[in-house]
């Protein structure tokens, strides 16, 4: 064993995706609620890759565009025409021309990917081979590339499935598409790949016959096939995102999340929760999310929410981006938080809509309260102290607050703010006219009889 090289990484995201048939670019369509090429950025910087190149088509700017936010102007290449993966790899020469080092090729569409599956290929690498391919044993090989291994172990030579014999075809070691070389021997084979094939591309898969030929090692590394599938169509997308899902539901249930019903939960890929948690069934996770040691009742929806240690969310509640609840508070069913700050032990039980504000600590505020944030311009926001008391069916009218230990009574609409241990009605005094009712009903009742 020798010590790793330094690593750079040239991500191929110029093929036309047309099978998706989505305006969005293939590669921008979300596994886990990132990207699939944030992903394979995200692999190939956790496998130690600090210089990163990405392969964009001329037909979609906005694979570029994101690829340019994130890394910046210099790591972006254009491939126009796309003549296929070797040709797609070469457009990244003069990008690595001052790079010494490994450099990883990878695909945008390979979402899965990730540093774990990446180590046996480095591990090859810095065993001693002067190539190393990650390959794996496919159930249905289709339309794969094969990889034909000779009798020493090494890898001869990889034939893509249009191009091979029945006999190759009957392979089903396939190739992933993920390689790793150095850089100056793996452009130096590229330059010589020519495109005499049946797709009349230029194969980067060619390299390891070339490697070959003039003597040097190549080694395939396996990896299970889920690590390495490719996404192709909406379908396939929908069978990444299923192996997503299994794999983040098996780590939460490993951390010791208790969830009777893991197979109905969906999680985002930056989804935290504290062992000891509880997740009932059908709770949807979006971005941005830590969950303390707390309760998550069934059907509740969550998005950039922070919910503390004893908080009790659900059944059917939901929590917005800014929603930050905290320990021992309650957030009922049918209610909605959006950038509020909910002290410790407030309750929010039922049918409820609290956007933008505060509530304090051990603060009740009844069903059906309405915090009225937003005047058809500007959002405004609704401070209630702690220890106060909202009757259920309230409005408060932001900009407005709620003094600590202040009662508002029910039906109340609130446009002033109301002082500490206060209360505020607004609603109309109560009349009774008495024996009203029988009355009328005597009065109905001769009119029926007429
Ligand atoms: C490729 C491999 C095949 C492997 C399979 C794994 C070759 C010749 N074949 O086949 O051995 O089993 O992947 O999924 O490499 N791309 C460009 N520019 C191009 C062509 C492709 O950037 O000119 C990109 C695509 O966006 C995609 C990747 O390269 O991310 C693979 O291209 P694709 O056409 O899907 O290759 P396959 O035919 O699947
Ligand atoms: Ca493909």
């Amino acid at each position: 064993m020798r010590v790793s090289n330094l690593r750079a990484a040239v991500i191929l995201a110029a093929g036309q995706g047309t099978r998706m048939r989505s305006p969005t670019p293939k590669v921008l369509h979300r596994v886990g609620g990132r990207p699939m090429l944030d992903r394979a950025i995200d692999a190939a910087e956790a496998a130690g890759c600090d210089r990163i190149v990405i392969v964009a088509g001329a037909h979609s700017p906005a694979v570029a565009a994101h690829a340019r936010a994130r890394l910046g102007e210099g790591c972006v290449v254009i491939q126009d025409p796309p003549l296929g993966t070797g040709h797609a790899v070469l457009a990244a020469r003069e990008a690595l021309a001052d790079f010494d080092g490994d450099v990883l090729v990878s695909y945008a569409d390979t979402p899965l990917l990730d540093a774990d599956a990446l180590a046996p290929l480095f591990a090859v690498r810095d065993a001693g081979a002067d190539l190393a391919v990650l390959g794996f044993e496919a159930a249905d090989p289709g339309p794969y590339g094969r990889l034909l291994i000779g009798e020493d172990g090494l890898l001869e030579r990889i034939v893509e499935a249009k191009d091979a014999t029945p006999d190759e075809r009957a392979v089903r070691l396939c190739n992933s598409g993920v390689l790793a070389a150095p850089r100056a021997l793996l452009f130096s084979l590229l330059a010589r790949v020519g495109n005499a094939n049946a797709k009349q591309e230029y194969y980067l898969t060619d390299v390891v016959g070339l490697a070959r030929g003039q003597g040097l090692s190549v080694r395939a590394a396996l990896v299970e096939e889920a690590s390495v599938m490719g996404v192709n169509s909406q379908s396939e997308l929908a069978d990444a995102e299923a192996v997503f899902q299994r794999r983040v539901r098996r780590r939460m249930l490993d951390q010791g999340v208790s969830m009777p019903a893991p197979d109905t939960v969906m999680f985002s890929h930056d989804t935290e929760i504290a062992p000891g948690a509880v997740v009932e069934p059908n709770v949807v996770f979006g971005a941005g999310v830590r969950i303390g040691r707390a309760t998550i009742r069934a059907f509740s929806h969550l998005e950039g929410a922070r919910v503390a240690d004893d908080a009790v969310i659900g059944p059917y509640a939901r929590l917005r981006p800014g929603a930050e609840i905290g320990p021992c508070a309650h957030i009922g069913n049918f209610v909605e938080v959006k950038a509020v700050v909910v002290g410790a032990g407030a309750k929010a039980n039922h049918l409820s809509y609290l956007g933008d504000g505060t509530v304090g600590a051990g603060a009740n505020i009844g069903a059906g309260t309405i915090f009225c944030n937003y005047d058809g311009f500007d959002k405004h926001r609704t401070e209630v102290g702690a220890g106060a008391f909202i009757g259920s069916n309230s409005a408060l009218v932001a900009p407005v607050a709620i003094g600590a230990g202040a009662y508002v009574g029910s039906g109340s609409v609130i446009t002033r703010s109301v002082a500490a241990d206060a209360l505020a009605v607004t609603r109309a005094e109560q009349v009774e006219k008495p024996e009203w009712a029988a009355k009328f009903r005597r009065l109905k009742g001769e009119r029926k009889t007429r």
